[in-house]
């Protein structure tokens, strides 16, 4: 499973300078398929929510796309001018590639297809990948842009890593429902 996790994710590992911190988030991976009964040959087949149709987007690639569109977001923020604040990029990769690790939990196999389970009826992906990222030692600012990177965080206080991956979150998930309701003009 660990080797699986880090070819998988190996271009945006190789961001985090903290060697540390890279284990660590391969760490919440390899707990969260585990607890969530997955083998490494099915995380790329996990549609990346059960809220819409996918057509075929799985969790893999949406975790990645919303890490590089984050990163993208940061560099073009200090790239253009000097906020009052200071991305620190090796969290905003590490929360960029945990803010969805709950979905592990919160999505189950069913009948041929995926369902909500009783774990993410108990508590939604940005509890249980906090849950997860804190147990493993993460540091109390990726817990909070996993656990307020969706609408838990509207209005609570935020990292700038939390908003950056909220945003790059949402341009990835919003087109696919506006999309499909038939609302993106195309
Ligand atoms: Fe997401």
């Amino acid at each position: 499973m660990r080797s699986a996790i880090e070819k998988l994710f190996s271009a945006q590992l190789s961001c985090i300078t903290d060697a540390s911190l890279r284990e660590m988030v391969v760490d919440v991976w390899e707990t969260g398929a585990l607890k969530g009964g997955w083998a490494p040959e099915e995380l790329e087949t996990i549609p990346f929510t059960l809220l819409t149709e996918t057509h075929g987007v799985n969790l893999i690639q949406h975790t990645i796309a919303v890490t590089l569109g984050a990163v993208g977001l940061a560099r073009a923020i200090e790239g253009t001018c000097t906020p009052p604040f200071t991305v620190n990029m090796d969290w905003l990769v590490a929360g960029g590639l945990l803010h969805d690790v709950g979905k592990l939990l919160e999505i189950e196999k069913h009948q041929g297809g995926y369902r909500k389970s009783r774990s993410g009826k108990c508590a939604r992906h940005p509890i249980s990948g906090a849950i997860l990222a804190a147990g493993a030692g993460l540091p109390e600012e990726i817990v909070n842009i996993i656990g307020c990177h969706a609408k838990e965080g509207d209005g609570r206080p935020q990292r700038i890593e939390t908003v950056l991956v909220h945003q790059a979150d949402f341009a990835t998930f919003n087109p696919m429902v506006m999309h499909n309701a038939g609302l993106l003009i195309e």
